[in-house]
């Protein structure tokens, strides 16, 4: 964390584009190195060098990032550690044709999922029996708060997967069904997003960095 002594308008990332959007940085908490490591800098990554994700690593991150907010504290993001090379075979099958040769060459591949039945654990997350017997009736409305939050989830993880050192490349690329009945099949788990994940190259060959739209596009008072 920084103190007091900020300089505006100053970042580490040599990038124009990023530079050019650059606003005052001393408004932020986090020092200059945690928003490169976090945003500026990070990149989805394509290219990982051969160092193993450790699944402690894995598991420190979930505990950290479960603590982002779901509706009513559902927290439905579930993981599948792709960690055999069946596994993997499984999961590249399933992937789009363009897709295939990155999910083979990451160091691990993570399959962010929604859990459909995840009002079971309301004992755990604070949910009322209640709340648990509606959403039970109410499919519909339920896998709907599952895939929402669990996308939110995803984004939490992937910012804290930076957080820890790591690089991830998401990919959504994938015939869900198909990658659902093969690994899901006697679960309630269902797949939103594939994410590749790893300790980032030299060059994270991921091409020239893409615009962001301005904040005057993004953001409107009323
Ligand atoms: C939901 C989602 C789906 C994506 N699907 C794919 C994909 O199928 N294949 C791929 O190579 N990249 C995919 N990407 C990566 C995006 O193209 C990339 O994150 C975006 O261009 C920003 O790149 P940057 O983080 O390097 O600036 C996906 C990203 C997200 C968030």
């Amino acid at each position: 964390m920084s103190g007091t002594a900020h300089t505006p308008h100053t970042n580490r990332t040599k990038d124009p584009k990023i530079h050019a959007t650059m606003v005052d940085m001393s408004r932020f908490t986090l020092d200059a190195a945690a928003r490169d490591a976090l945003f500026l800098a990070a990149r989805s990554t394509l290219n990982f060098s051969d160092e193993p994700v450790s699944m402690d690593t894995v598991r420190d991150v979930w505990d950290l990032i479960k603590w982002g907010p779901t509706a009513f504290n559902t927290v439905p993001l579930r993981l599948a550690a792709i960690t055999s090379q069946e596994g993997r075979a499984r999961v590249t099958q399933h992937a789009a044709a363009g897709n295939q040769a990155k999910v083979e060459s990451a160091p691990l591949v993570l399959v962010a999922a929604r859990d459909d039945r995840f009002h079971d654990h309301h004992a755990l997350t604070g949910g009322s029996p209640d709340l648990a017997a509606k959403l039970e009736a109410n499919p519909e409305s339920r896998i709907r708060t599952a895939h929402t939050n669990a996308m939110l989830q995803i984004g939490y993880l992937i910012v804290g997967l930076r957080g820890a050192g790591l690089a991830v490349r998401p990919v959504g690329g994938f015939d869900r069904d198909a990658l659902d009945a093969d690994l899901f099949d006697d679960s309630t788990w269902r797949s939103e997003l594939i994410l590749l994940v790893g300790h980032p190259a030299d060059d994270h060959g991921a091409g020239d960095r893409k615009g962001r739209i301005t904040t005057d596009i993004a953001i409107k008072e009323f």
